[in-house]
């Protein structure tokens, strides 16, 4: 019986590893439910997944070849998630020339889209010749609630908040001691009532400076301290009676949203001095589009998304490599970016007095200790590379690799489109789904120097090559 299932239910799928296709019968849609993945050994967990598919030693192979040779290296990795069994491969490259606030770094970025670091690198380059960019950060403080329900006259509660505030304090000190000798810690507490929008409902809002951490363990460590002080407040103080006693406190956690976690960048230039710049013929009719493209950005979600979607290209490509939470980072951006009820643009232009400024203003909650900034091996060594920024220092240089990404879109958008220099950077993407020789991948790059890259333009380019010589690979 089972075995005819599973022969009903096997589906076919087409398997590319390491650079070549290999027709697999993908053995899955058993819906067993798999006890006990986690308590397998690494090679237990392999041979499993291995078993999915019919090329099974082949497959598990292939997962093995991207282990690091340094064992002691590869238990790290492996320890960073659960069920881990290989590793997945993401370029690492740089972007020079960036200059912010007079000094130059030479920045690293993680991302797989090719062109995001051509783009920055351009960006880069093109700014530093016009002064680079000023940053400043505004303000760094962190946020975490407690969110609870309590029936009772709130008058009580908010007459006993100071009691209550100076033992939430006091509770949290064995948190608070280390980071306040570092100059961080609570910097408050708000009782914030909520019952406007769910009956009972209320908030501990607090308040965090965590200095160069992210400070999400702890924060949240402090915040679970104020639920169990904050029970206890209701349950023991004689002020309140029955049903007053009785705080259901249904959770506590970090806020991603930190409006006031926040740096603003920008780059100036005069009008005229984007003369200079190659696909810009006539620079009053460039910024003139360039300011229209940015209002729509403004007034229209679906642009928003896209043209924030083009900050965050930098900003998360220097988040994975200085081993940041690109995740939070992304949700307080396009939480900021709705702030006043309507989804828009993070960046703003303006032009008046022949000048062209151009700046983002975005939370950003980074770290540059702690987390996995200390753990892997290339976090650290990005770090190192931006010779060992303080939190607000990596919060200016994101901030800027995402106004330089921007930038480049926008221009492009506004001028020869996006297409013609994303597809350039792409064709090493295309020609490697090709598998094609080191010459024949020569030929292809001085070819589509001067042609439009496309897959079917790339496609007849290879076909032609072929016809003409059978090249041999070497
Ligand atoms: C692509 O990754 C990002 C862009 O779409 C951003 C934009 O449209 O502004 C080019």
């Amino acid at each position: 019986m089972f075995a005819s299932y599973k022969l009903i239910i096997y589906s076919r799928n087409y398997y590319l590893l390491k650079g070549y296709f290999c027709i697999n019968f993908f053995k899955t849609m058993n819906r067993n439910i798999i006890s006990g993945f986690s308590k397998l050994n690494k090679h237990a967990k392999l041979e499993l997944v291995g078993s999915r598919f019919e090329n099974s030693e082949q497959v598990i192979e292939d997962l093995k070849s991207y282990w690091h040779d340094d064992p002691a290296k590869q238990k790290l990795f492996d320890e960073f998630s659960e069920n881990t069994i290989s590793n997945f491969y993401f370029p690492y490259g740089i972007a020079p020339n960036f200059l912010i606030n007079g000094k130059s770094y030479l920045v690293p970025m993680v991302i797989e889209e090719s062109s995001v670091v051509a783009a920055a690198s351009n960006g880069a380059k093109f700014w530093s010749e016009k002064g680079g960019f000023r940053s400043e950060v505004i303000a760094t403080s962190k946020v975490g609630q407690v969110h609870f329900i309590w029936k009772g006259e709130v008058e009580k509660l908010q007459a006993l908040f100071p009691l209550l505030k100076r033992n939430l304090i006091e509770g949290a000190k064995h948190h608070t001691e280390s980071m306040e000798k570092r100059g961080g810690g609570i910097l408050d507490i708000e009782l914030v009532d909520m019952t406007d929008e769910i009956e009972n409902y209320y908030q501990l809002m607090a308040t965090f400076e965590t200095v160069d951490a992210m400070g999400a363990n702890f924060i949240n460590s402090c915040l679970e301290d104020f639920a169990d002080i904050l029970k206890m407040h209701f349950r023991e103080n004689e002020h309140y009676d029955g049903e007053e006693k009785n705080c259901r406190v249904i959770m506590a956690i970090l806020s991603n949203y930190t409006p006031e976690c926040l740096v603003k960048t920008e780059i100036e230039c005069s009008v005229e001095c984007l003369r200079k710049t190659g696909e810009i013929d006539d620079p009053e009719d460039f910024v003139w589009k360039f300011e229209k493209a940015v209002q729509i950005a403004k007034v229209d979600t679906h642009r928003a998304a896209t043209h924030n979607k083009g900050i965050f290209n930098g900003i998360d490509a220097v988040a994975l490599a200085t081993g940041n939470d690109f995740r939070a980072i992304e949700a307080g951006g396009h939480a900021y970016a709705a702030r006043d009820g309507k989804y828009r643009s993070l960046s703003d232009v303006d032009i008046s007095g022949g000048k062209f400024k151009y700046s983002l203003t975005v939370p950003l909650s980074m770290g540059t200790v702690g987390g996995l900034t200390a753990l892997h091996p290339l976090a650290r060594f990005s770090l190192d590379l931006l010779g060992s920024p303080t939190a607000p220092e990596l919060m200016m240089i994101a901030a800027s690799v995402g106004l330089a990404n921007n930038f480049g879109a926008i221009k492009s958008l506004v001028t020869k489109g996006i297409q013609m220099g994303h597809m350039k950077m792409h064709l090493l993407n295309i020609l490697n789904s090709f598998d094609l020789s080191e010459r024949e991948k020569k030929l292809a790059i001085a070819h589509f120097a001067n042609y439009k890259v496309s897959h079917t333009s790339v496609k007849q380019f290879v076909e032609s090559l072929r016809k003409e010589a059978p090249i041999e690979k070497y």
